[in-house]
């Protein structure tokens, strides 16, 4: 099977610019594909660069060096007349909806069309088909304050879709949306791919969006991308700490310092956190395992849940034994799936990503 198109390709893509204590390298050295058909997500803490790099694909921002390829079109360097060509093709969704507020839905929808001087008839009935697909074809001569939030994002996107992009470009789409209206807008951004074929990437700081939405995701911090690959196997296998930081935050499944304290002084024996994932430690090797050390053990936290109907997560278990037959039981697991030792109240051993910011 030969890999599919490339919409989107970074090659050592540098993006500078000048701060009061040196340059700032907001992205810092990318290279990535993003394939013709995919939703690819990028997700990183605040000031990862994240933004920036949706800005380069679009061309707001120049390149500092390296390469940025849209569609088959070098876009570093390239004068500002061609690259009116290539934005034609990438619609756009923000944080705060950037709708007009002078205008209906029906006229937000609709000005792409007219910047693009459609006749009023075409203009008329794409509006009404984009309505349609989004849902809203009943709000047609409301306002924007007229509407909630999922519906003001569902007109914008309904207005990035007008002129037929091949690929849709959100950054922090549902950043602003309570967690039930989110889902509505996921929910239609996949059939916006799944639909209509539209490639789209997705900036987020929220691993639920990633989780439910894309196919692929890159990590990113410091301007550098420092995971990338499918969903499930980044998630469920998180090798950088600021990955194993969205993986906790997200799924509350590993105790914060503090509960971890309270956790040891209420549990006298040792304290591990054994990964869950679908070919690692399921519940019955964990069993196995306990039965043939000689080992007690009770699961005193944890959290699993599933990535593309996979299962992943943790369980913190106090065990219970002999402390050669413990040692045996870790050592044991550790060979099919990760074991984190935490210790005991006497000889407590820190969990490496631990946060209390979950
Ligand atoms: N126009 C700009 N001028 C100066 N610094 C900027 C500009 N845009 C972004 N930055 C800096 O680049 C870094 C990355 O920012 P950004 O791409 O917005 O991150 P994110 O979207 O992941 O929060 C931050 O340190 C930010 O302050
Ligand atoms: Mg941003």
């Amino acid at each position: 099977m030969s890999p599919a198109p490339v919409m989107v390709r970074f090659r050592d893509t540098v993006k500078t610019f000048p701060g009061t204590h040196g340059e700032i390298r907001a992205v810092d050295g990318v290279s990535l594909d993003v394939h013709e058909g995919e939703v690819f997500g990028v997700i990183g803490y605040s000031g990862a660069g994240k933004s920036t790099l949706v800005r380069l694909i679009n061309a707001l921002e120049p390149v500092t060096s390296g390469q940025v390829v849209v569609d088959g079109v070098e876009v570093a360097g390239r004068p500002e007349s061609e690259l009116r060509r290539v934005r034609a093709g990438i619609g756009m969704i923000f944080q705060q909806f950037n709708l007009l507020s002078s205008r209906t839905v029906a006229g937000n929808v609709g000005y792409p069309l007219a910047v693009a001087r459609w006749s009023r008839a075409r203009r008329r009935a794409r509006v009404a088909e984009l309505l349609e697909f989004v849902g809203l074809s009943d709000k047609a001569r409301q306002f924007p304050s007229q509407l909630s939030g999922g519906q003001k994002q569902r007109v914008g996107i309904a207005r990035a879709l007008a002129t037929n992009p091949r690929l849709l470009l959100a950054d922090e789409a549902t950043s602003a949306l309570d967690p039930e209206t989110t889902q509505d807008v996921l929910d239609l951004l996949r059939r916006v791919n799944g639909e209509l074929g539209v490639t789209v990437v997705v900036i987020t700081h929220e691993m639920d969006v990633v989780k439910h939405l894309c196919d692929r995701v890159a990590v990113m911090e410091d301007g550098k991308v420092v995971e990338l690959g499918e969903v499930y196997d980044v998630f469920s296998r998180p090798r950088h700490r600021a990955t194993r930081r969205f993986v906790g935050s997200a799924l509350r499944d590993r105790p914060s310092p503090g509960a971890l304290e309270r956790l040891r002084h209420r549990h006298p024996g040792r304290v591990v956190t054994v990964a869950v994932q679908e070919d690692g430690a399921s519940s019955t090797d964990l069993t196995r395992a306990l039965r043939e050390h000689a080992v007690d053990g009770t699961i005193i936290y944890g959290g699993i849940t599933e990535i593309a109907e996979r299962p992943f997560g943790s369980l913190t278990l106090e065990l219970e034994g002999d402390h050669g037959d413990v040692q045996a039981f870790i050592a044991d697991l550790s060979r099919t799936t990760s074991v984190l030792d935490l210790g005991t109240a006497a000889a407590p051993i820190a969990d490496p990503d631990a946060t209390d910011l979950r």
